[in-house]
């Protein structure tokens, strides 16, 4: 019998319990290179079957890599040093730069955080919810929250890290600009954690393809592996969406609170760019950058496909709604699809730029719909002022 009918004719508990072992079952079966999967399958089981990330506090994950010293201090990486004076420049102070007096409603129609369309009410009429305007306006807001929440425990994730590449990279001029990472990540912590606790007032937990992804690469020993998952990957994303909710937000702390964020990540992803495309160019064999290639396709598959705010379900919907039909709502909605896009037109030519794109892996990414991002720009030739002044509308003055 076909999982997805095995799957209604369930009753409510059993399935509900079962939907989570067929997304983990998914995950392995689709990934192709045994490699990616040795690294994907153990971190998806803990991730998507044990909810790992759900299971109350302290999470603990193994780490195993080697801390690279060099007592001979070289000036090694010139573009990582301009950087680490750029980033101690740009430091501020999360506390008292945003204007926290800012009196936020989230069910104000007048200033609204995000717009009426960004979800498809239309879908929920479909399959029988009927949502009044205050209940769309209350969803909207979770929506916001779950959103911001999955920022916040992405920007724990780069905290750690950003912490461990510091210590594991073998570019000088890279630990410097990493300890300014350090503590831009913990500044993001602060300010997020701050929006939601005292304005938002909601906290959702960590989506479990997040924390599959976190997982995964916090326990490789290897440091380009945590750079890939991490500065490329997560952040690649992050700047994406937080690009996205920049545009669309017209509450004024939460954008300026994202203008300023949108700034430091800028100069991250930055940064993943620069050291990976050395390493993978110079420092690695044909057989390594094959393996890295296939992980980075899979795991915006996973990004892809798979961040769909499952917690707002289970919350709202779990007994209206199957979670196939959360997914045509959330994927039809035209808030979700714009994250989507300015996500991916971010990450893939940043994977471009450090040789993870060659022609062999090229037609996964226009089976799945993501070559059509190929051409734009990768980190390097932008900058997060000029990155605004494209969100704002505004003309940009000259190339990076
Ligand atoms: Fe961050
Ligand atoms: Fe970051």
């Amino acid at each position: 019998m076909d999982p997805e009918n095995l799957l209604k004719i369930l009753p409510d508990p059993v399935r509900h319990r079962v939907e989570p072992y067929f997304d983990a079952l998914e995950v392995m079966t689709s990934v192709k290179d045994p490699k990616v999967l040795a690294s994907l399958g153990p971190a998806s089981v803990r991730g998507l079957v044990f909810q790992r990330g759900k299971q109350g506090q302290p999470t603990l994950i193994p780490a195993t890599h080697d801390a690279y010293f060099d007592w001979s201090y070289p000036s090694d990486q010139p573009e990582m040093l301009e950087l680490y004076r750029r980033a101690k420049e740009g430091q501020w102070n999360g506390e008292t730069y945003l204007p926290w007096a800012t009196d936020v409603d989230p069910l104000d129609p007048e200033v609204p955080v995000i717009p009426e369309h960004f979800l498809n009410f239309d879908a929920f009429e479909e399959f029988g919810v009927k949502l009044d305007a205050r209940e769309r306006a209350q969803l909207r807001a979770d929506m916001l929250a779950w959103q911001l929440s999955q920022f916040l425990h992405g920007e724990q994730g780069a905290l750690l890290a950003a912490a461990q590449v510091t210590e594991a990279v073998q570019f000088f001029d890279g630990k410097l600009y990493g300890a300014t990472q350090v503590v831009d990540e913990a500044r993001h912590v602060e300010v997020f954690h701050r929006y939601l606790d005292t304005k938002l007032e909601k906290l959702y937990q960590i989506n479990d393809n997040l924390f599959v992804i976190i997982d995964a690469l916090m326990g490789d020993s290897r440091w380009d592996m945590k750079f890939l998952g991490m500065q490329i990957m997560v952040e690649g994303l992050a700047l994406g969406a937080f690009g996205t909710l920049y545009k669309l937000t017209k509450e004024p702390l939460l954008k300026e609170l994202l203008r300023n964020v949108i700034q430091d990540e800028a100069r991250h992803v930055h940064y993943g760019v620069l050291a990976l495309r050395e390493h993978v160019n110079h420092h690695l064999g044909e057989g390594e950058r094959r393996e890295r290639e296939d992980w980075a396709f899979e795991v915006a598959v996973l990004m892809r496909n798979r961040f769909r705010a499952y917690e707002v379900y289970e919350e709202w919907f779990e007994h209206k709604l199957t979670r196939k039909q959360w997914q045509h709502v959330v994927d039809t909605s035209p808030g979700m699809q714009e994250f989507r896009h300015v996500m991916f037109s971010r990450l893939v030519p940043n994977l471009r730029e450090i040789g993870l794109l060659s022609d062999r892996i090229r037609p996964h990414y226009d089976r799945v719909g993501l070559l059509r991002y190929m051409e734009g720009k990768a980190a390097h030739e932008v900058t997060g002022d000029q990155m605004l002044a494209e969100l704002d509308g505004r003309p940009q003055l000259s190339a990076a």
